[in-house]
C-alpha cells in the first residue's frame, strides 16, 4: 500500500498531538487529584411511581430516629411533589429528588439547598435549615411552558412541632 509522505507525515502528527493532550489530562488529573462525580445513582424516571422510594404514598419528610431526617420528593411538569412538605429547623437533612419526566432544577431562595434533577437519576443534596420559615422551592431550569409555574413549598417548623 502506497503511503504519500505527506500523508505519512500528518499521521505522525496527529497520534503526537493525541499523545500530548491525553498526556496534559492525565498529568493535570493525577496532579490535582481530580475524580470523576461519584455516587451516581440511576433510576427509571419513567417507573418512578412503581419504586418504593419514590411512590407517591412515601414521599415527603421522614425522622430518620437518629436527629437527622430524609426527605423524598418527585420533580415533574409542573410541580415539585409532595406540594407542600414541612420540615424541623437546624435538623441535618438528607434530600433525595428524582424527576418523573424533564430536566427540572431545585433551587430554594435564603437556603444553600440548590441541584439539578437530572431524569434518569437520583438527586441527593445534605443540608441543614437554619431558620424557621415558609420557602418556596422553585425550579431552575426550563422545563416548558410551564416551567414559571413548576414550584412548591417547604415549611421549616420548630422541632417537635
Ligand atoms: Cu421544571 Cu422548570
Amino acid at each position: 500500500m502506497h503511503i504519500d509522505q505527506t500523508e505519512k507525515k500528518w499521521v505522525w502528527i496527529t497520534v503526537l498531538m493525541t499523545v500530548v493532550m491525553v498526556g496534559v489530562l492525565t498529568v493535570y488529573a493525577v496532579g490535582n487529584n481530580v475524580h470523576p462525580p461519584s455516587g451516581f445513582e440511576p433510576i427509571d424516571s419513567s417507573r418512578l411511581h412503581l419504586t418504593d422510594e419514590f411512590a407517591e404514598d412515601n414521599l415527603g419528610y421522614k425522622d430518620n430516629g437518629d436527629g437527622t431526617g430524609t426527605l423524598t420528593m418527585v420533580g415533574a411538569r409542573y410541580g415539585f411533589y409532595p406540594s407542600t412538605v414541612e420540615v424541623p429547623v437546624g435538623t441535618p437533612v438528607k434530600i433525595r429528588i428524582a424527576s418523573a419526566d424533564v430536566l427540572h432544577g431545585v433551587h430554594v431562595p435564603y437556603t444553600n439547598f440548590a441541584t439539578m434533577i437530572v431524569p434518569g437519576y437520583v438527586s441527593e443534596v445534605n443540608t441543614t435549615f437554619m431558620k424557621t420559615g415558609d420557602y418556596s422551592l422553585l425550579c431552575n431550569e426550563y422545563c416548558g411552558l410551564g416551567h414559571d409555574h413548576m414550584w412548591s413549598r417547604l415549611k421549616v417548623v420548630a422541632q417537635g412541632s
